[in-house]
Protein backbone atom coordinates (compact mmCIF):
# COMPACT_ATOMS: atom_id res chain seq x y z
CA UNK A 1 0.00 0.00 0.00
CA UNK A 2 0.83 3.60 -0.10
CA UNK A 3 1.02 5.33 2.90
CA UNK A 4 0.82 9.06 3.73
CA UNK A 5 1.36 9.57 7.89
CA UNK A 6 0.24 12.74 8.57
CA UNK A 7 1.47 13.31 12.43
CA UNK A 8 4.96 11.80 12.65
CA UNK A 9 5.29 12.12 16.52
CA UNK A 10 4.96 9.04 18.88
CA UNK A 11 2.29 6.86 16.98
CA UNK A 12 2.65 8.01 13.13
CA UNK A 13 6.60 7.57 13.29
CA UNK A 14 6.55 4.04 15.32
CA UNK A 15 3.35 2.75 12.92
CA UNK A 16 5.00 4.17 9.34
CA UNK A 17 8.39 1.95 10.52
CA UNK A 18 7.19 -1.13 10.89
CA UNK A 19 5.13 -0.68 7.68
CA UNK A 20 7.91 0.49 5.37
CA UNK A 21 9.73 -2.35 7.12
CA UNK A 22 7.01 -4.76 5.83
CA UNK A 23 7.51 -3.76 2.40
CA UNK A 24 4.81 -0.81 2.15
CA UNK A 25 5.36 2.33 0.62
CA UNK A 26 5.56 5.30 3.59
CA UNK A 27 5.61 8.86 3.05
CA UNK A 28 6.25 10.44 6.55
CA UNK A 29 4.94 14.21 7.28
CA UNK A 30 5.63 16.96 8.68
CA UNK A 31 4.91 20.68 9.11
CA UNK A 32 8.68 20.73 9.43
CA UNK A 33 10.14 18.40 6.87
CA UNK A 34 13.80 18.82 8.06
CA UNK A 35 12.76 17.77 11.34
CA UNK A 36 12.07 14.09 10.10
CA UNK A 37 14.98 13.48 7.88
CA UNK A 38 16.35 11.20 9.98
CA UNK A 39 12.78 9.36 11.01
CA UNK A 40 13.02 8.97 6.99
CA UNK A 41 16.05 7.93 6.77
CA UNK A 42 15.97 5.08 9.58
CA UNK A 43 13.01 3.46 8.28
CA UNK A 44 13.40 1.20 5.65
CA UNK A 45 14.57 2.14 1.86
CA UNK A 46 10.50 2.67 0.81
CA UNK A 47 10.35 5.45 2.96
CA UNK A 48 10.26 9.05 1.84
CA UNK A 49 9.00 12.66 3.76
CA UNK A 50 7.16 15.81 3.41
CA UNK A 51 5.00 17.87 3.81
CA UNK A 52 1.63 17.42 5.31
CA UNK A 53 -0.58 17.99 1.96
CA UNK A 54 2.53 16.24 -0.43
CA UNK A 55 1.71 13.20 2.64
CA UNK A 56 -2.30 12.94 1.63
CA UNK A 57 -1.68 13.23 -2.11
CA UNK A 58 1.00 10.63 -1.59
CA UNK A 59 -1.49 7.80 0.08
CA UNK A 60 -4.51 5.77 -0.44
CA UNK A 61 -4.17 4.94 2.91
CA UNK A 62 -3.59 7.88 5.39
CA UNK A 63 -2.76 8.09 8.95
CA UNK A 64 -4.25 10.92 11.14
CA UNK A 65 -2.07 10.82 14.13
CA UNK A 66 -1.91 14.40 15.43
CA UNK A 67 -3.17 16.02 18.82
CA UNK A 68 -7.00 16.29 19.03
CA UNK A 69 -6.56 20.21 19.11
CA UNK A 70 -4.85 20.43 15.52
CA UNK A 71 -7.45 17.63 13.70
CA UNK A 72 -9.19 19.71 11.86
CA UNK A 73 -6.40 21.81 11.22
CA UNK A 74 -4.65 19.09 9.81
CA UNK A 75 -7.06 17.79 7.85
CA UNK A 76 -8.04 20.88 6.35
CA UNK A 77 -4.71 22.02 5.20
CA UNK A 78 -4.20 18.17 3.69
CA UNK A 79 -7.05 18.95 0.77
CA UNK A 80 -9.41 16.65 -0.26
CA UNK A 81 -9.09 12.72 1.07
CA UNK A 82 -12.02 11.83 -1.14
CA UNK A 83 -12.19 8.29 -1.49
CA UNK A 84 -8.91 7.60 0.41
CA UNK A 85 -9.04 5.44 3.42
CA UNK A 86 -8.11 7.60 6.46
CA UNK A 87 -6.70 5.83 9.96
CA UNK A 88 -7.72 7.84 12.67
CA UNK A 89 -5.89 7.10 15.51
CA UNK A 90 -7.30 10.25 18.01
CA UNK A 91 -7.69 10.38 21.66
CA UNK A 92 -9.90 13.41 21.99
CA UNK A 93 -8.13 14.23 25.19
CA UNK A 94 -9.19 17.23 27.45
CA UNK A 95 -5.48 19.70 27.49
CA UNK A 96 -5.72 18.70 31.38
CA UNK A 97 -5.73 14.78 30.51
CA UNK A 98 -9.20 14.61 32.60
CA UNK A 99 -11.04 13.22 30.24
CA UNK A 100 -12.39 13.51 26.46
CA UNK A 101 -13.72 16.58 25.14
CA UNK A 102 -16.08 15.13 22.67
CA UNK A 103 -18.28 13.56 25.93
CA UNK A 104 -19.57 10.03 24.82
CA UNK A 105 -22.69 11.54 22.06
CA UNK A 106 -19.94 11.56 19.33
CA UNK A 107 -16.22 10.61 19.18
CA UNK A 108 -12.99 11.97 17.68
CA UNK A 109 -13.29 9.89 14.40
CA UNK A 110 -16.93 10.61 13.33
CA UNK A 111 -16.05 14.45 14.08
CA UNK A 112 -13.05 14.11 11.48
CA UNK A 113 -15.34 12.38 9.37
CA UNK A 114 -17.09 15.35 9.05
CA UNK A 115 -14.36 17.32 8.22
CA UNK A 116 -12.80 14.84 5.57
CA UNK A 117 -15.47 14.85 3.61
CA UNK A 118 -15.68 11.82 1.18
CA UNK A 119 -12.92 9.98 2.85
CA UNK A 120 -13.26 6.55 4.48
CA UNK A 121 -12.84 6.87 7.98
CA UNK A 122 -11.64 3.71 10.36
CA UNK A 123 -10.82 4.16 13.83
CA UNK A 124 -7.68 2.03 14.86
CA UNK A 125 -4.53 1.76 16.47
CA UNK A 126 -6.02 4.08 19.16
CA UNK A 127 -6.24 1.62 22.30
CA UNK A 128 -2.58 0.52 21.78
CA UNK A 129 0.31 3.22 23.51
CA UNK A 130 3.12 4.03 20.96
CA UNK A 131 6.03 2.94 23.26
CA UNK A 132 4.87 -0.52 22.35
CA UNK A 133 4.62 0.14 18.69
CA UNK A 134 7.81 1.67 18.71
CA UNK A 135 9.34 -1.65 20.55
CA UNK A 136 10.89 -3.91 18.99
CA UNK A 137 7.76 -6.72 19.33
CA UNK A 138 4.43 -6.54 20.19
CA UNK A 139 4.38 -9.65 21.96
CA UNK A 140 3.57 -10.39 25.23
CA UNK A 141 4.96 -13.65 26.08
CA UNK A 142 2.95 -15.87 23.40
CA UNK A 143 -0.13 -13.23 23.32
CA UNK A 144 -0.30 -10.82 20.96
CA UNK A 145 -2.35 -7.47 21.90
CA UNK A 146 -6.22 -6.92 20.76
CA UNK A 147 -6.07 -4.15 17.70
CA UNK A 148 -9.75 -2.90 17.80
CA UNK A 149 -10.75 -0.97 14.59
CA UNK A 150 -14.00 0.44 13.53
CA UNK A 151 -15.52 1.96 10.76
CA UNK A 152 -18.61 2.12 8.05
CA UNK A 153 -16.94 0.66 4.58
CA UNK A 154 -16.52 -2.66 4.70
CA UNK A 155 -13.58 -3.05 2.25
CA UNK A 156 -11.27 -0.22 3.68
CA UNK A 157 -12.23 -2.32 7.11
CA UNK A 158 -10.58 -5.20 5.38
CA UNK A 159 -7.96 -3.04 4.60
CA UNK A 160 -6.85 -1.56 8.09
CA UNK A 161 -7.23 -5.21 8.99
CA UNK A 162 -4.47 -6.20 7.26
CA UNK A 163 -2.20 -3.18 8.21
CA UNK A 164 -2.99 -4.08 12.03
CA UNK A 165 -2.00 -7.53 11.48
CA UNK A 166 1.12 -6.36 9.67
CA UNK A 167 2.12 -4.35 13.27
CA UNK A 168 1.56 -7.78 14.82
CA UNK A 169 -1.70 -7.02 16.69
CA UNK A 170 -4.54 -9.14 16.46
CA UNK A 171 -7.12 -7.04 14.45
CA UNK A 172 -10.95 -7.23 15.94
CA UNK A 173 -13.46 -5.61 13.82
CA UNK A 174 -15.64 -3.46 16.72
CA UNK A 175 -18.41 -2.45 14.37
CA UNK A 176 -19.50 1.09 12.58
CA UNK A 177 -17.71 3.83 13.07
CA UNK A 178 -20.09 5.03 15.46
CA UNK A 179 -18.16 2.77 17.92
CA UNK A 180 -15.50 4.88 17.87
CA UNK A 181 -17.60 6.33 20.88
CA UNK A 182 -16.37 3.27 22.96
CA UNK A 183 -12.97 2.93 21.36
CA UNK A 184 -11.82 6.60 22.52
CA UNK A 185 -12.84 5.99 26.10
CA UNK A 186 -11.64 2.13 26.25
CA UNK A 187 -8.27 4.43 25.71
CA UNK A 188 -8.83 6.68 28.50
CA UNK A 189 -8.82 3.81 30.59
CA UNK A 190 -5.47 2.56 29.74
CA UNK A 191 -4.20 5.72 30.05
CA UNK A 192 -5.60 6.24 33.55
CA UNK A 193 -4.11 2.81 34.19
CA UNK A 194 -0.69 3.86 32.56
CA UNK A 195 -0.11 7.15 34.39
CA UNK A 196 -2.80 7.60 37.45
CA UNK A 197 -2.78 4.16 38.52
CA UNK A 198 0.59 4.16 37.95
CA UNK A 199 0.93 0.82 36.02
CA UNK A 200 3.39 2.38 33.29
CA UNK A 201 2.39 2.27 29.27
CA UNK A 202 4.01 -1.41 29.06
CA UNK A 203 0.58 -2.73 28.98
CA UNK A 204 -1.95 -3.84 26.28
CA UNK A 205 -5.38 -4.68 25.79
CA UNK A 206 -6.36 -8.24 24.70
CA UNK A 207 -10.00 -9.64 23.74
CA UNK A 208 -10.57 -13.44 25.36
CA UNK A 209 -13.39 -15.50 23.39
CA UNK A 210 -14.09 -19.43 23.67
N1 LIG B 1 1.24 8.52 22.31
C1 LIG B 1 0.48 7.41 22.39
O1 LIG B 1 0.84 6.42 23.06
C2 LIG B 1 -0.82 7.36 21.64
C3 LIG B 1 -1.44 6.10 21.48
C4 LIG B 1 -2.62 6.03 20.73
C5 LIG B 1 -3.18 7.19 20.20
N2 LIG B 1 -2.57 8.40 20.41
C6 LIG B 1 -3.17 9.58 19.78
O2 LIG B 1 -2.45 9.80 18.56
C7 LIG B 1 -2.30 11.20 18.31
C8 LIG B 1 -0.82 11.52 18.17
O3 LIG B 1 -0.17 11.24 19.39
P1 LIG B 1 1.42 11.32 19.47
O4 LIG B 1 1.79 10.89 20.84
O5 LIG B 1 2.03 10.65 18.31
O6 LIG B 1 1.63 12.90 19.34
P2 LIG B 1 2.99 13.68 19.06
O7 LIG B 1 4.17 12.83 19.33
O8 LIG B 1 2.87 14.98 19.76
O9 LIG B 1 2.95 13.93 17.48
C9 LIG B 1 1.94 14.68 16.91
C10 LIG B 1 2.43 15.18 15.56
O10 LIG B 1 1.35 15.92 14.98
C11 LIG B 1 1.92 16.85 14.10
N3 LIG B 1 1.01 17.97 13.98
C12 LIG B 1 0.53 18.77 14.97
N4 LIG B 1 -0.31 19.68 14.47
C13 LIG B 1 -0.38 19.45 13.13
C14 LIG B 1 -1.09 20.07 12.07
N5 LIG B 1 -1.91 21.11 12.27
N6 LIG B 1 -0.93 19.56 10.81
C15 LIG B 1 -0.11 18.51 10.59
N7 LIG B 1 0.61 17.89 11.55
C16 LIG B 1 0.46 18.36 12.81
C17 LIG B 1 3.26 17.27 14.71
O11 LIG B 1 4.17 17.34 13.64
P3 LIG B 1 4.96 18.69 13.20
O12 LIG B 1 4.93 19.64 14.35
O13 LIG B 1 6.32 18.17 12.88
O14 LIG B 1 4.21 19.16 11.98
C18 LIG B 1 3.62 16.09 15.63
O15 LIG B 1 4.76 15.39 15.21
C19 LIG B 1 -2.99 11.92 19.46
O16 LIG B 1 -4.28 12.29 19.07
C20 LIG B 1 -3.04 10.86 20.58
O17 LIG B 1 -4.17 11.04 21.41
C21 LIG B 1 -1.40 8.50 21.10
Amino acid sequence: MKIGIIGSGNVGSALGKIWAAKGHEVMFSSRHPEKIIDLAESAAKNACFGLPEEAAKFGDVIVLAVPWSQAENALKSAGSLEGKILIDCINPLKPDYSGLAVGFTTSAAEEDAKVAKGAKVVKAFNTTFAVLMASESRMFGDTSPTGFYCGDDAAAKAIVSDLIRDTGLDPIDAGPLEMARCLEPLAFLMIDLAFNQKMGTNIALRLLKR
